[in-house]
């Protein structure tokens, strides 16, 4: 019978994978818990309505991408594309802003964009993502970049490329918009028919088209920079000193609009060349009508959202300091030691020490090759005999050395060792 495999873009994360991503998420805990930072867990599963109306319904992720069925109740659901959208949810359905004047947060797992699965792009993956909800001080936003470079760096990734752009506010976008739409309607021939009729419903998503001939004419279009209002050129200035307090370059991207329509302000991206095409590791910016939209009060949000397939295809193997291997391998030969070994090797791993052993009763041999597969650091070899003799044989496998000890002191020994 032909076995069953995994859907299109969907991925298993196997071992010794999973330590890296281990290592990557306790690294995410500790940096973001020093800056204040909350864990919440969100369902997989929202009501589309939150999509649609969050993210922007002439977005590229809404218009084609989500995974949207009707459940058996008939109700139009969707499997998250991206976490913030489920943030201010929760924020609001659990009225957290009443609670604090600053809610930090941040989330891990996945999300689902039915895109053309390649390198880095899957259509199940999943994302360190992290909000605040609260000030609009452009020293949150420094202060938001400033962890997430800390982080990065401390997950040992080098040359990272931080982007930075701000595409205004409500009263200095329309002008913005207006000058894009009379660019645009200049060239329409050489625009594909989606951003054609981008035109008409939201031109700056004219900004992320993956179409060449639309990208080489959106490097001559108009620049946000040159329509920002006083306030929020000060706010963007203001970001940028704050940074370079903390020697963090960047370089301003006037083009970067980001591809969800909730932005305003403060947007920002970290590439690197070490990815390929899809060179992007993260992505984020402001988001100043957001939880309005959503129903909530005026409240400022500005968050960042890393893709950790991407992050963790950064990191070479071997680099996390989880240990590789068990540090005893009970190596039994015999009914009684069987038995024996079966009883020590749990009492020890109840007392948190990584042991293993093999039950299938093979060769000496085969259970060293096995010890030495598994990369064990000793291993203690166990026959009838040594029971008899109250004593085994216990081998550093890293130093080629080994000594007699008493089974009475065994675990005591090993507990020992793993001091
Ligand atoms: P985004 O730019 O759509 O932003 O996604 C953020 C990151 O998720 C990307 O930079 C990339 O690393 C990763 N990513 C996106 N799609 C895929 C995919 N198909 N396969 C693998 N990785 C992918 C957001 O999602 C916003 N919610 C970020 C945000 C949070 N803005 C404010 N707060």
């Amino acid at each position: 019978m032909k076995i069953i495999t995994a859907v299109r873009g969907f991925k298993d994360i196997l071992p010794p994978e999973t330590d890296k991503w281990r290592h990557i998420e306790d690294t995410a805990h500790e940096v973001f818990r020093a800056f204040g930072f909350n864990e919440i867990r969100l369902p997989l599963l929202e009501k589309t309505e939150l999509f649609r109306r969050g993210i922007g319904e002439s977005t590229d992720i809404v218009e084609k991408e989500m995974y949207t069925f009707l459940d058996r109740g008939e109700e139009s659901l969707t499997l998250r594309p991206e976490a913030t959208a489920s943030v201010i949810r929760a924020y609001l359905e659990h009225s957290l802003h009443a609670a604090e004047s600053v809610t930090k947060l941040f989330t891990i797992g996945p999300m689902f964009r039915r895109e053309r699965p390649q390198k880095g792009r899957y259509r199940q993956f999943n994302q360190i993502d992290v909000e605040v909800l609260g000030p609009d001080d452009p020293r949150t936003d420094a202060e938001l970049i400033l962890m997430m470079i800390h982080f990065l760096r401390r997950i040992g990734l080098k040359n990272l490329n931080l982007e930075l752009n701000s595409l205004g506010c409500a009263q200095c976008r329309p002008a913005f918009r207006d000058a894009i739409v009379t660019f645009l309607r200049g060239s329409e021939e050489n625009l594909c028919g989606d951003c054609r009729r981008r035109i008409g419903t939201n031109p700056l998503r004219v900004f992320d088209c993956k179409v060449e001939q639309c990208g080489e004419l959106v490097s001559q279009a108009p620049n946000m920079a040159d329509f920002l209002c006083p306030e929020c050129r000060e706010h963007f200035e203001k970001v940028q000193s704050s940074l370079s307090l903390f020697q963090i370059s960047c370089k301003i991207n006037p083009k970067m609009v980001r591809g969800l329509d909730y932005y305003t302000r403060t947007t920002f991206e970290v590439t690197t060349e070490f990815l390929g095409a899809q060179n992007a590791i993260l992505g984020g910016g402001r988001y100043d009508h957001l939880v309005q939209e959503l129903g909530g009060p005026d409240i400022s949000g500005i968050g960042f959202a890393i893709g950790f397939e991407r992050l963790a295809s950064l990191i070479p193997e071997g680099e996390t300091d989880t240990p590789a291997g068990p540090l005893l391998f009970i190596a039994a030969l015999g009914d009684r030691a069987l038995g024996n070994a079966f009883s020590l090797c749990n009492r020890l791993r109840m007392k948190g020490i990584r042991v293993d052993m093999d039950y299938g009763g093979r060769s000496l041999k085969s259970q060293m090759k096995r010890a030495n597969k598994l990369n064990s650091a000793f291993t203690l070899i166990l026959g009838d005999r040594e029971i008899d003799e109250n004593r085994a044989l216990l081998r550093n496998m890293i130093a080629s050395t080994q000594e007699e000890v008493g089974l009475d002191e065994l675990e005591e020994t090993i507990m020992k060792i793993a001091r």
